[in-house]
Formats: C-alpha cells, structure tokens, sequence
C-alpha cells in the first residue's frame, strides 16, 4: 500500500503526464490547422476534412500495459503506451493523405519516430490508415519534454470501415462470427475501390476544370 506521501507524488506525476499529453494535443493539432489553412491559402483547397483527438482513458492504459505485460506505473506508461495522446486525421482523397504526412515530417520541431502505412500494407482485417509516432517539444517553465503523439490518417471511407468495425469488434468481444468478418474484408475492398474513383474522378474534374479555363483565356486574349 503507498504511503500518503507517495500517493501525493503519484497523483502530481499523473497530474503533469496529462498536462503534457493534453499540451502536446494542442500543439499537433494547431500544426494541423496551420498547414490546412496555407494549403487552401496557397491551393484554394482543404486537404483536411476533419480532425478528431483525445486521451486515452486511465482504464484503456492500465489494461494496455496489462495486455504487454508491464506493471500500471506511470514511468511505464509514458515508455510503453504510445497513442495516450491521438489525432485522427480525415481527408478526402488517398493523396491528401501522403500530402500531408510529408508536411508533417517537414515540421522541424516535430520528430517522427515511426510510420506504419497500412495503406500500402492494410491489416488482416482489411483495416487501412497511415500512422505515425511523433514527438512535440512541451514547453514547462523549468523543463521541455518531448511528448509522443499518435497520428492516424485515413480518408472519409477508410473512417467509415474503421468505425464500423470497431463497433463490431466489440459487440463480439474479438470473436465476431466468420461471415460478418468475411463482410467485413469484401467491405474494405470496396473502400479502396471508392477511394481509387473518387481520386480519379476528382482528377478528372481538375483537368476538364483547367482545359475551361485555358480555353477562356485564349478566347479573351
Ligand atoms: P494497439 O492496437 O493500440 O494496441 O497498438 P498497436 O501497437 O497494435 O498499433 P496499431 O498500429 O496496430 O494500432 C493502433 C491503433 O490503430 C488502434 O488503437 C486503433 O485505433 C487502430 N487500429 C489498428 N488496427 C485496427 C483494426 O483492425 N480495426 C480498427 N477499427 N482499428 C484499428
Ligand atoms: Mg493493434
């Protein structure tokens, strides 16, 4: 049983690990909102259709370290859980993804420490999303430290299937039936199909867009 004393520390650990997670939020998040703004600035488009965040709940981090076999201390819990603080990203299209997470990885304050692009290599599931591990500097006042946020991208139909999925996921406890599963997979197939034609269809626009203008142009000249 802990003392009072180290219960106190405890609880004041607790306390500035959620200050910084909720800090570090915030600072991805106005990233985020900066590059959508000069993108349309620049391109007169929004690559971001929306963006999600939070912090993982006390419950979902004990049974994580549980599950990888670490004791629940906050020491751990900093190393091991990686995705306390997430960002979902939405975009449109399949390119606004790749578009955006190499402005991320341009941001010199940021530091990337991993990718996982199942995009390119989607889950057993079918589950498609672009990840990446980053750290952002949080400024105390007598100390910086960087904080590990979990960003996850994924177009509009990717979310769709994943939330989905989730859901089933948990109605079943892990264990949903083989034909919903089989569904499932066929469903995130077909999500790749949209996302391909609704890219190519979105190309397609631009360019009969373009050839308008350039028509008009020539006209007025
Ligand atoms: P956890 O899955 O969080 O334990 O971590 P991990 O080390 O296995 O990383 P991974 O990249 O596999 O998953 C990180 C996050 O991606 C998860 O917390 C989910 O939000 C999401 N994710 C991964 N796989 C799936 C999936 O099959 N279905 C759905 N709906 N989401 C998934
Ligand atoms: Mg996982």
């Amino acid at each position: 049983m802990d003392t009072p004393e180290q219960l106190s520390e405890g609880i004041e650990s607790w306390n500035t690990a959620m200050l910084l997670y909720n800090s570090a939020l915030k600072e991805v998040g106005t990233k985020l909102e900066i590059l959508n703004d000069e993108f349309q600035h620049v391109h007169q488009y929004n690559p971001i259709e929306y963006i999600k965040s939070r912090i993982k709940t006390p419950e979902s981090i004990v049974k994580k370290l549980k599950r990888n076999g670490y004791e629940s201390t906050i020491a751990n819990m900093m190393e091991y859980v990686n995705d306390i603080a997430g960002i979902r990203v939405v975009c449109s299209f399949t390119s606004d993804i790749y578009r955006l997470a190499e402005m991320i990885g341009k941001q010199n304050d940021l530091t990337v420490v991993w990718v996982k692009d199942y995009i390119k290599k989607p889950k057993d599931s079918g589950y498609k999303s672009y990840h990446m591990l980053v750290t952002v500097p949080i400024f105390l006042s007598d100390r910086v430290v960087n904080t590990k946020v979990e960003i996850q991208v994924r177009t509009i139909a990717m979310d769709f299937w994943a939330s989905l999925e989730h859901k089933i996921y948990y109605k079943f406890e892990g264990n949903a039936p083989e034909y919903i599963s089989k569904d499932l997979k066929e469903c995130a197939e077909i999500v790749s199909m949209l996302d391909a034609k609704m890219l190519s269809l979105n190309q397609a626009i631009l360019e009969a867009k373009k050839a308008e203008d350039d028509k008009k142009k020539e006209q007025e000249s």
